[in-house]
């Protein structure tokens, strides 16, 4: 499926953008649509924007890239470091992979992963993962360990459809793990990344809540009741709480009813917004889309922003300018100025994507999609300015 901007307004159906290069690779490319829809409420008529953004959270089929990472010298006692002055704790969360994490090459460090937590533990107290392969859940508690931060971690089992082996195996490592290292760093264990979109798109459908909405959701909501009754088992000391993260218009009722959090990925950049109307149409979009309609469930699952952040290069010209603005540290220092210190003082929680250019996304993917970090891919900061606003 190509790359798609669609405003579904009940009688026209745009394709603003095609990408041929990236059509071949159905499952693996970028996704994301604009959908109206008129929702009539009290005599009202609200509009919803949904966006959806595939991108390189997913694993790719064949990871080519992912377990060359070189050794870091992290020194002999990990939780001495030095402070970088210019990072402050500012973020209500960071979206963090450990480099070298996917199936089947692996080669993820402890050393690199120790050094990542190093520095991330300068910006946010939270970080979630997108998945449990490659010993990960392991190793990202064993740095906390090591470095003796403070810093919490949503889990993350990236289920497929139509295979539930990958499922079980994250589950088991997950649960390895708590066993290994207890649940005081864990806050929760996100089942599913863009599951929603990813089955409905493999069914040809836009409808969440649709018949083959019900199908996806049936199986998803299988691995999240499998997940809490394995965490009810272990009968632990402190609860870790069940959740899923979904592209931002892909959620079904029945998965959110079944969670106690949801996690939304809302991204300004791919609806061609200028970077400084950016933080404001994710305020917006997030509110509407997700908040409110959770807000109406009887169990209220929290909502968090799962992904929002903004590029800063594109490997090719035809992606280096949404629509909006381009893609430059300049862009990504507005959006940073406007979003983070205002999300934390209205109490939104988000994870900011993401922490460092990933290297793997832009061999598969191409454009904007290895390009979202604060920090480059050798881990130094981008030329861009930390807000200095306390996170909640
Ligand atoms: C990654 O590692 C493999 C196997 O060790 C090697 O063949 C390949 O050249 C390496 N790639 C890079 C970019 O270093
Ligand atoms: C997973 O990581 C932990 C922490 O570094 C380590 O103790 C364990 O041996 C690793 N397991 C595998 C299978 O690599
Ligand atoms: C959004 O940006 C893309 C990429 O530059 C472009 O192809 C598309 O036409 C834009 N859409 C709108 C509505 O401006």
């Amino acid at each position: 499926m190509p790359d798609q901007y669609q405003n579904l307004d009940g009688e026209t159906a745009h394709t603003l953008q095609q990408n041929k290069a990236q059509a071949k690779k159905s499952k693996l490319i970028v996704i994301f649509s604009l959908i109206t829809l008129l929702l009539l409420i009290g005599g009202g008529v609200a509009a919803w924007y949904f966006i959806t953004h595939q991108k390189g959270s997913t694993p790719p089929a064949t990871p080519d890239n992912s377990g060359n990472s070189t050794t870091v010298d992290i020194g002999d006692d990990p939780s001495k470091f030095e402070k970088d002055s210019r990072l402050h704790k500012s973020f209500y969360g960071i979206a963090y992979t450990p480099e070298g994490s996917l199936m089947p090459n692996c080669g993820n460090k402890l050393e690199n992963v120790i050094r990542d937590i190093q520095l991330l533990s300068q910006l946010t107290g939270r970080i979630r993962l997108y998945g449990s392969d490659c010993n990960q859940t392991a190793l990202v508690l064993e740095a906390i360990k090591q470095t003796k931060v403070d810093m919490e971690v949503y889990l993350g089992n990236y289920v497929v459809p139509d295979d539930n082996t990958p499922y079980q195996r994250q589950r088991d490592a997950i649960k390895e793990a708590i066993v290994t290292y207890g649940p005081d760093h864990v806050a929760g264990i996100t089942v599913g990344n863009e599951f929603m979109l990813n089955y409905l798109t493999a069914h040809q459908s836009k409808e969440p809540n649709g018949p083959i909405g019900q199908q996806g959701a049936a199986i998803l909501k299988a691995d999240i009741d499998d997940t809490r009754q394995m965490v009810a088992d272990m009968k632990l000391s402190k609860p870790i709480l069940i959740g899923t993260s979904d592209a931002g218009s892909f959620f079904n009722k029945d998965v959110l009813a079944s969670v106690d959090y949801g996690m939304s990925n809302v991204h300004a950049w791919f609806a061609n917004q200028t970077a400084s109307a950016a933080a404001n149409w994710v305020f917006n979009f997030f509110d509407e889309t997700n908040v409110q309609p959770a807000s109406q469930l009887p169990n209220k699952p929290k909502m968090y922003i799962a992904e929002t952040g903004w590029p800063t290069k594109s490997s090719d010209a035809g992606n280096a300018n949404n629509g909006g603005s381009p893609a430059s540290t300049q862009t990504l220092q507005t959006f940073i100025d406007t979003f983070v210190c205002q999300a934390n003082s209205e109490n939104v929680g988000y994870f900011f994507f993401e922490f460092c250019d990933e290297k793997w996304k832009d061999d598969i993917y191409g454009g904007v999609e290895g390009w979202w970090g604060l920090f480059n891919g050798d881990r130094t900061l981008k030329e861009i300015t930390i807000p200095d606003c306390a996170a909640p």
